[in-house]
């Protein structure tokens, strides 16, 4: 990879560093313009076999029978493409979300929600020749962020892409169409282009296409470009 394809921030299609609103991001991101450094041989290589160190886990979050997960049974079809559309095979994909409550299996997670027993909650899949991964699991709820004046962020699925080198690794977040809370997410609404926006939202598949027990949900990552998915 040359420096080149690493690409700078574009604060039209990427979300702000500072979300209003959101009182964290204040202390996670500079207050000053970052220096830009040329990267050499120890940036733009890494270490090969990335799944030697990340060892893949099961893509089914939601159980079966009575080890079933509570909640609505869903189908995640991820495809990860570069910006000319072709897919990365490779890819590690990690996939963690909240349970049908909206509570994390986080030690942090302060959430008045119950936990279920049943819920794994973090997957780790390898993209095939396709760039697709698959994940089985239930709809995650919607949860109020603590400390804030009814702030309660939308269903969504956290994603991380690692590509080949470790610099190369792209974080967001998947939201279901149609949600209310959407357009009043702080953090989906930080990317100010809509075309962007609307990147982070999953697409419902024809119900007929897919398991006849769960709904299915078409979401495609676009690792870098113009049309890059924007990082959250
Ligand atoms: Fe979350």
């Amino acid at each position: 990879m040359k420096e080149s394809q690493l690409a700078r921030r574009d604060p039209a299609t990427q979300s702000e560093g500072v979300v209003a609103g959101y009182v964290q991001t204040s202390q996670r991101w500079p207050a000053q313009p970052l220096v830009r450094r040329p990267l050499t041989r120890s940036e733009l290589t890494g270490p090969q076999q990335l799944l030697k160190r990340l060892t893949p886990v099961r893509g089914d979050l939601a159980g079966y029978g009575d080890k079933r997960a509570l909640g609505q049974l869903i189908h995640i079809r991820a495809r990860v493409v570069d910006e000319d559309g072709a897919p990365v095979p490779g890819a590690v994909v990690e996939i963690w979300h909240c349970n049908a409550a909206g509570k994390y299996i986080h030690p942090n997670d302060s959430n008045d929600a119950p936990e279920d027993p049943n819920f794994y909650g973090a997957a780790r899949m390898v993209a095939g020749d396709s760039g697709l991964v698959e994940l089985r699991t239930i709809k995650p709820g919607a949860y109020p962020v603590p400390d804030t004046d009814g702030w309660w962020r939308p269903p969504h699925v956290h994603f991380s892409v690692w590509g080949r080198i470790w610099l190369s690794r792209l974080v967001t977040q998947m939201f279901f169409p149609g949600d209310p809370l959407n357009d009043a997410d702080p953090i989906l609404q930080a990317i100010r282009d809509a075309d962007a926006r609307n990147r982070c939202i999953a697409r419902l598949a024809p119900t007929a296409k897919g398991p006849q027990n769960a709904l299915v949900y078409d979401y495609q990552i676009v690792v870098r470009g113009k049309g890059a998915t924007p990082a959250l």
